[in-house]
């Protein structure tokens, strides 16, 4: 499948080893270009290759983003149309500044990614996972009940689906928490399973229900 991961940093550039490694062929952007990101190409070998965000957008089928969420106004609306996006993005609002509609909890931050990207099938997972346990924790040889949760929350049951397929072919299991809204909500931080080092069993108990893939 082709991927498009936008932000080469911690969670950006170690999802792209991740899919890289599972067969996926990926593009990937950062802000300062991609000359910027020739080590990281290299070191991915050839079936990945750095592009320009808009670029980005759209070579994939799926498009991963991974930047501080208080910069994804700066993404192209119109790239997206058709796409299912991947939200990994967390509202830091020491980092990102002060969004009064998520300090008044009137949306989620996945929601107003959403609203931008309006042509856009998006899926927040990848939110709750510290980057150095998405590093080693995948494991394609545990049963899905006892790999890492990883969770998924969104409006289109198939988008969720295709995300959940990915998520098991890195090695861990797709816990998902329900819609963009409430869903979203219980994937953020300070939550019972925000960066928390769940099993998928562990993880349904927390939330009370059947919600794996
Ligand atoms: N760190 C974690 O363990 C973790 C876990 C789960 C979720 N998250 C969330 O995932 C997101 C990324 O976290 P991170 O730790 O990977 O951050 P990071 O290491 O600081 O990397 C951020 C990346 O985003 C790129 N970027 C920034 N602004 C951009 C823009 N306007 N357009 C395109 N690319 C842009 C940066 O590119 P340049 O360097 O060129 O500016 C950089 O490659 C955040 O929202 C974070 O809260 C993080």
């Amino acid at each position: 499948m082709k991927i498009g991961i936008i932000g080469a940093g911690n969670i950006g550039a170690n999802t792209a080893k991740l899919f890289v490694k599972a067969g996926h062929e990926i593009a990937i952007a950062n802000s300062r270009g991609a000359e910027t990101l020739k080590d990281l190409v290299s070191e991915l070998g050839e079936n990945a290759q750095a592009v320009s965000v808009e670029e980005v957008a759209k070579f994939g089928e799926i498009v991963f983003i991974s930047i501080p969420f208080g910069k994804y106004q700066t993404l192209p609306t119109d790239a997206f149309d058709g796409k299912i996006v991947i939200d990994s993005n967390n509202y830091y609002p020491d980092r990102d500044g002060s969004f009064a509609e998520l300090d008044e909890d009137k949306t989620t931050s996945s929601e107003m990614l959403a609203e931008h990207l309006r042509g856009a099938r998006v899926v927040k997972a990848f939110n709750t996972i510290w980057f150095e346990h998405l590093k080693t924790q995948g494991d394609v040889k545990l049963p899905i009940e006892e790999r890492r949760a990883i969770f998924v929350a969104g409006d289109d049951a198939e988008a969720k689906k295709t995300v959940a397929r990915l998520i098991e072919e890195i090695g861990f299991a797709a816990i998902d928490t329900g819609d963009l809204s409430d869903g979203g909500a219980a994937q953020q931080p300070e939550t019972a399973i925000y960066n928390r080092n769940l099993t998928a069993s562990e993880a349904q108990a927390i939330l009370g229900s059947e919600g794996g893939y």
